[in-house]
């Protein structure tokens, strides 16, 4: 079900820009709305209208305004056409536009269809827990996809729709240059790694990616499906163990 009033669409493209941390749009964004349509009055999230004086602690705009540019280019993405026409909005991502650390996952799910926000649904409330355990905190990381948008029914990614989104995919780690990546779950290693290699095999070890070091573990998912299970506690030191490996890559301390 496609949004067709025009506000419904211009508010769901500025919320999904500004839950992946887009506080400003570039004066040439081209906006593939035809002026007849336009809404009289569309109230823009403040947050958008101004880029913030830069201090100290700001992060280099370039980074932040080339991450603008494509979460544009994502929300008016149409390559997919069962994707673009059930999607809700696009799910760019969320969090540090220069990071030290970035997750990706595989898709969004219809909590994340929702609200443009990756990972904001139950397997995001495990990961929530995961990551605080890290000593880490969502604002400091970068959260993302390998789609872009919602697979119908929460279906696995098709490869097709893994190849369409890919450049934005490898596009968004260049300009967030992490010093490691975390991948959550088979789609993204195999999708990052260009192999078709089980979860259970290329977990526990260090990969580069285009100079990246890259660890690989569980789904949240498939972690919360094992609760309760005997294998809960194995699936669970291993992740915990695939987290300690990427904290060291950046040095961190790993809480005990
Ligand atoms: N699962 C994912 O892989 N990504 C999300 O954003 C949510 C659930
Ligand atoms: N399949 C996945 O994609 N991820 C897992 O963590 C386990 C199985």
């Amino acid at each position: 079900m496609q949004p067709t009033d025009p506000r419904t669409q211009i508010k769901h493209r500025l919320d999904s820009l500004v839950a992946a941390g887009v506080e400003f749009l570039p004066a040439s964004s081209p906006v593939a709305i035809r002026s007849e349509t336009l809404p009289e009055t569309i109230p823009p999230p403040a947050a958008l209208l101004h880029e913030p004086a830069p201090t100290s602690s700001t992060p280099p705009v370039d980074s932040r305004k080339s991450l603008a540019l494509l979460a544009n280019d994502v929300a008016s993405c149409n390559k997919c056409p069962e994707l673009f026409s059930t999607r809700t909005q696009t799910v760019f991502g969320v969090g540090n536009p220069t990071p030290e650390i970035v997750f990706v996952g595989e898709a969004p799910g219809g909590d994340e269809d929702r609200q443009g926000e990756p990972f904001v649904g139950k397997a995001g409330q495990l990961l929530n827990r995961i990551i605080e355990k890290a000593g880490l905190t969502r604002d400091e990381i970068y959260i993302c996809n390998v789609l872009k948008c919602r697979p119908p029914n929460n279906r696995k990614p098709h490869a097709d729709e893994c190849r369409n989104c890919r450049p934005f995919l490898d596009r968004q780690i260049e300009l967030l240059a992490p010093k490691v990546i975390l991948c959550l779950g088979g789609v993204a290693a195999n999708n990052l790694l260009g192999n078709t290699t089980g979860i259970t095999k290329l977990r526990g070890q260090l990969y580069d990616y285009n100079g990246v070091p890259l660890v690989c573990t569980y789904h949240p998912s498939y972690l919360l499906r094992a609760e309760g299970t005997p294998d809960e506690r194995k699936l669970k030191f291993e992740c915990w163990d695939d987290v300690k490996l990427m904290l060291k890559q950046v040095g961190r301390t790993v809480p005990g």
